[in-house]
């Protein structure tokens, strides 16, 4: 079982400060360098954004991204895997964190239709998946990609600048990094230090 603490962001919003994740057969116990990269970004972007605003999170596993979010102030998240085990666990733990509303789907990211604009996607998969779905994730203000292995970091650098997605910030950690980019006006303005959107306005 792991206890993943919300950290700072938690302190602006009501309700636990920690989600209880136990291992399970889904991946993202919180343990893994990337789950672990993934969540510092996530906690950090959620500070830059108002209350209620929307994720996507692509290969949930666990549900420990999705079920992150909520606690770090999202409204709207939509959580998709293509195992349906996967999906079954991270719904369970959501009911075990007493999170609720987060639209849990089996799909496959290929075949996700995503919507015209999105807050924050969250995609902790590998990188020739990551390219290949790159296009559709221009839709986010702010993209966390992980599952990339440092050997595969220029590959995925050249999809971005092909796909005109700026990068904020690169973490590693071990043989991993994460990235997080911006997929049309955050990068800009996260490196300014500020939002001028109104994300919890925009439609999933
Ligand atoms: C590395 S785990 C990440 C789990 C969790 N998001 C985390 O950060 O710890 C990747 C997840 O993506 C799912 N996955 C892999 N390929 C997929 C695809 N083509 N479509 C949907 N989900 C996929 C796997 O089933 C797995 O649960």
């Amino acid at each position: 079982m792991s206890r993943v603490r919300a950290g700072q962001a938690e302190s602006r919003h009501k309700g636990p400060s920690h989600l209880v994740i136990p291992a399970g057969i889904a991946f993202g116990t919180g343990d893994h360098l990337t789950t672990a990269m993934s969540l510092r970004l996530l906690e950090e972007v959620s500070r830059k954004l108002k209350p209620g605003w929307s994720l996507v999170d692509l290969g949930t596993g666990s549900g420990i991204l999705a079920l992150a979010a909520k606690r770090f102030g999202a409204g709207r998240v939509i959580a998709i895997d293509n195992d349906g085990q996967a999906t079954k666990t991270a719904k369970a733990n959501a009911r075990t964190n007493r999170i609720h509303r987060i639209d849990f789907r089996i799909d496959d990211v290929r075949r996700w239709r995503s919507p015209r604009q999105i807050d924050v996607v969250t995609a902790n998969l590998f990188s020739e998946l990551l390219i290949e779905i790159l296009p559709k994730l221009k839709c986010a203000n702010y993209l966390i990609l992980s599952g990339i292995l440092r050997s595969q970091e220029r590959a995925v650098r050249r999809a971005l600048r092909s796909n005109k997605i700026d990068i904020v910030r690169v973490r590693r950690r071990g043989k991993w990094i994460a990235i997080l980019a911006g997929g049309m006006r955050s990068a800009a303005s996260i490196k300014r230090g500020r939002h001028r959107g109104h994300p919890s306005k925009k439609r999933v």
